[in-house]
């Protein structure tokens, strides 16, 4: 038995995406049918659309979600049908050599569904990041399914699902950002603004938000930058430094990901700091620094996958904040938005005009 539901595909390299009907099979052993209820729009689905990730056409689009679990296959008993669950990327296989070392965060052989989606006429379907998520339902891992308070609002804590723990976790994990800190983050979209929001949770002291866009910086003020630096008129490193006292950051987040930006990073942090690149390059950019300055700078240079988060450890914990009132993730959603629009939020997204719009289903 299998049903068939509404679905956002990209069938092309730059073409339009579609709403289509898709076939969701009943779960097999391990895996679960999700109802989603909200997906936020991340730069990594129009990626997808434009051929920048891979090529195994037709996508089905979104990863940012959260819903109620409708059914579960043989052997699953992490999740009940009729939980409220957060869809992740990164279902921990327990058994790779990054698992068995301790450092799951590091896992390289995360479960996805065995079963594949499809199109009315078979066509298999390559749901992004292993989710598929901008649809009425879709199969996950039930290990992809993290519960969480189910009084949370699924347009907003959905954004755990990717974007926002990459830049929470960015700071917080892999930046390891601690009480009175200086911390500079290059790029206050999405993840950027989520970083600034992990430096404050985490006690930073100076929070220095980089832009070349000054609604973006109003933005990060709001999520808690104590300074703003538009890179358009203003050197992002000397700033960086005259703020810190002339030493700089203790630690530089790249949430944009280009040879300009890293190289900021690289030389607005103080010796002995960090920079942590979470935002994604393309397999063309290159980077060339004189070997000296990695040796006289010290410090680490980190990339931060997923924020290095834990879905079962971290989830549950932001969304927990979040209802507290401690956590505003609810800035992050500046549009709702319905399953026909998603191609007009790439539009909106291009344009610099949303942190996130969300489909609501
Ligand atoms: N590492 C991960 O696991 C992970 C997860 C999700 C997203 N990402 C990546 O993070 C990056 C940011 O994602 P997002 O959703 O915040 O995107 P976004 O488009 O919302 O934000 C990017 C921001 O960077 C600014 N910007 C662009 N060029 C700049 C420059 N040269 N100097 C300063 N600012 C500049 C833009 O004005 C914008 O505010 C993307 O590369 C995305 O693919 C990484
Ligand atoms: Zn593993
Ligand atoms: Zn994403």
């Amino acid at each position: 038995m299998s049903q068939t539901v509404r679905g956002v595909v990209a069938r092309a390299k730059g073409a339009p995406v579609e709403v289509v009907p898709i076939v969701i099979p009943d779960p097999g052993p391990g895996e679960v049918v999700v109802a989603i209820a909200a997906c936020g729009v991340c730069h990594t689905d129009l990626h997808y659309r434009e051929g920048g990730i891979n090529d195994e056409f037709p996508f089905l689009l979104g990863h940012e979600a959260a819903g109620v679990v409708e059914s579960v296959g043989a052997g699953v008993d992490s999740v009940n049908v009729g939980d409220f669950v957060v869809l992740n990327w990164r279902a921990v296989c327990g058994q790779c050599r990054a698992c068995k070392r301790g450092q799951p965060q590091y896992c390289f052989s995360t479960f996805n569904a065995t079963q594949k989606m499809t199109l009315e006429d078979g066509t298999e379907l390559s749901p992004a990041l292993g989710i598929g998520a901008f649809a009425d339902k879709t199969l996950v891992h039930a290990g992809q399914c993290t519960k969480v308070d189910p009084t949370a609002d699924p347009a907003v804590v959905g954004l755990l699902g990717c974007g926002v723990m990459a830049g929470l976790g960015a700071a917080v994990n892999t930046g390891g950002i601690t009480r009175g800190q200086s911390v500079a983050v290059i790029g206050c979209g999405g993840v950027g603004d989520a970083a600034i929001m992990g430096a404050r949770l985490a006690g930073a002291g100076t929070i220095i938000a980089v832009d070349r866009d000054d609604k973006k910086l109003a933005w990060a003020t709001d999520l808690g930058a104590t300074h703003v630096i538009n890179s358009t008129s203003v050197d992002p490193v000397e700033r960086i430094q005259e703020i810190t006292g002339g030493f700089g950051a203790d630690v530089v987040i790249d949430a944009v990901g280009r040879p300009e930006t890293y190289k900021q990073a690289f030389y607005a942090r103080d010796l002995a700091g960090t920079v942590v690149l979470v935002g994604v390059p393309t397999p063309d950019m290159t980077l060339e620094l004189p070997l000296i300055d990695f040796f006289s700078h010290g410090g680490s240079l980190k990339s931060s996958w997923y924020g290095d988060c834990l879905p079962e450890r971290d989830f549950p914990t932001y969304v927990d904040l979040y209802q507290q009132g401690r956590l505003p993730l609810e800035k992050f959603v500046t549009e709702r938005i319905g399953i026909d629009d998603v191609e007009k939020a790439f539009d909106t997204m291009h344009r610099g005009e949303v942190l996130r719009s969300v489909v609501v289903l």
